[in-house]
């Protein structure tokens, strides 16, 4: 964009040259040469006005000269870092080269013991953004504990006959998202909450969370002011507000991208604050909102437990698309204590069907995502509720595998009809069916596009149906999707041929 301003810019000037160089013509012509000769006895001496005429026309020359030399040269040098994968300007890749990128080794290790398996939780931001206030938190909270979201039980796994602790008891993560802070920092320099929408503090409202056996999280950013514009951010703040934020109990940091230094990439500043976070003396979370513009699946896994990976959500069956495919690219550098963020989920705030936000929770939780619960709790409808505790698909989001579930067949002439799959522990495989088309159709799994050898029979269970099928399968098998909706299966009991081998999405049983 740059090359081209410059380049236009050269252009103007050139035509600005000629226009003066005409001008002169036409003065003479205009004003007659006898007028000209008593303006310059009389009013400006002629050689001024020559010199002045010959040195701006100089220099718009030069100008032109120096505009269209440059213009070329930096489009040339654009083309060909963009060629060469990368875009020259301190970022690390460009987007159409990264699937190239993805099956490389890929796992980077942030240990803060936190995020083994994908967080879940409540955020008010999607329903509420700035028109939030603390009745509104603990009218949510309540809510939550209420509905029994918090105690799904899910606080252990079978890992063959193992039964593995991983502490997890459910969405037990309350979070504020932007607006809780105040436009400016008190008198000592320390961030402090709104004085009429949070009176009661931040760590009241960390407080009320535990007593509920709840998680509390919060939200900052790594610029100067927070992404809503006027509230105060955390660059150059850094371990003061970290220290800050320990004292309040904060159990989960979001920090978002906004109004930072210029030319200052997201993979400079984040892992400032992943330090000072550590240094805090409390175990925080820590989620990176840099809407993937970094590609920070690349670095960000040594300085965070999870990193958005794209733009922001919308209740929008368009939006949900993109953000999958997107999020779906950087699956092989997800797993335990680092997870791709697609953000948070938008079932139940009305602008999709019941079909659409099946789709959305069902992918969002086999691509190991965190389930941050998006909507009114207070008067959530059932048929919204009743997505959000489906146990058996958050059971496969808390599988203690941490494998993200990836496309890995489109189908139909819009190839729009998905598998999606991945690797379950026990020896188990998640199955999803996602049809993208606008009307009732029939997807098929084959055994080859899971890497299962032909032959391999396996059982099937329904996990929204809840129920197991009759039949063991063999090769493959197709279902009836409605339009928007989505399947998802659980294949285990994997009878094998010849190798006792298989191989999905590069993981060797
Ligand atoms: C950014 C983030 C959103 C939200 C808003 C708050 O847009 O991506 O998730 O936190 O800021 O202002």
């Amino acid at each position: 964009m740059r090359s081209i301003v410059v380049l236009v810019a050269g252009l103007v000037l050139g035509w600005i040259d000629r226009a003066l160089d005409l001008s002169r013509t036409f003065l003479v012509r205009w004003i007659g040469v006898k007028r000209l000769h008593w303006i310059s006895k009389h009013l400006v001496p002629w050689s001024l006005l020559y010199w002045i005429g010959g040195t701006l026309r100089r220099n718009f020359v030069m100008w032109r000269n120096c505009g269209v030399i440059l213009g070329v040269v930096l489009l040339t040098w654009k083309t060909q870092s963009r060629l060469l994968g990368s875009s020259g300007n301190g970022k690390m890749q460009t987007k159409w080269n990264v699937t190239a990128a993805v099956p490389l080794p890929r796992r980077l290790v942030y240990d803060n013991g936190l995020g083994k398996t994908p967080i879940m939780g409540w955020s008010g931001w999607n329903k509420y953004e700035c028109k939030i206030n603390e009745k509104i938190v603990f009218g949510n909270t309540d809510a939550l504990v209420r509905h029994g979201l918090d105690q799904l039980g899910y606080n252990y796994v079978i890992v063959g006959n193992i039964s593995q602790s991983h502490g997890f008891f459910g969405y037990y993560f309350l979070c504020l998202d932007d607006c809780w802070a105040a436009y400016k920092r008190d008198k000592q320099g320390n961030l402090k909450s709104h004085p009429t929408t949070f009176p009661s503090g931040m760590k009241a409202l960390a407080d009320y969370a535990h007593s509920k056996g709840l998680k509390f999280g919060l939200y900052s950013d790594a610029g100067r002011r927070t992404c809503i514009g006027h509230r105060a951010g955390s660059e150059d703040h850094e371990i003061r507000d970290a220290k800050t934020f320990a004292s309040w109990g904060v159990d989960y940091l979001k920090y978002d991208n906004c109004f930072h230094k210029k030319h200052y990439y997201p993979h400079l500043r984040y892992p400032v604050m992943s330090e000072a976070l550590n240094k805090s003396g409390r175990p925080i979370f820590y989620t990176i909102c840099e809407w993937g513009e970094d590609h920070p699946a690349l670095w960000a896994g040594k300085y965070a437990n999870s990193w958005r990976t794209s733009l922001d959500v919308k209740d929008r069956w368009d939006r949900i698309q993109i953000l999958a495919d997107d999020n779906n690219m950087w699956a092989a550098y997800a797993g335990p204590g680092g997870w791709n963020d697609p953000d948070m989920l938008q079932v139940g705030n009305g602008r999709m069907s019941v079909a659409e936000y099946r789709s959305h929770f069902s992918i969002w939780s086999i691509m190991k995502a965190p389930l941050i619960i998006g909507c009114e709790l207070r008067k959530i409808r059932e048929e919204h509720l009743e997505i959000y505790k489906n146990k058996e698909i958050i059971d496969i989001n808390q599988d203690p595998l941490g494998i993200q579930a990836r496309k890995v067949s489109r189908q139909g002439r819009c190839k729009c009809r998905e598998v999606w799959a991945g690797p379950l522990s026990g020896k188990r495989i998640v199955l999803a069916l996602w049809n993208r088309d606008w009307r009732r159709v029939a997807i098929k799994v084959n055994w080859f596009d899971l890497g299962l050898e032909p032959g391999v029979s396996v059982r099937v269970r329904d996990l929204w149906k809840h129920e197991d099928w009759s039949e063991r399968q063999q090769d493959g098998f197709e279902v009836a999707i409605d339009s928007h909706d989505c399947g998802v299966y659980i294949l285990s009991d994997v009878r094998l041929t010849s190798d006792n081998v298989y191989v999905i999405a590069d993981h060797v049983f």
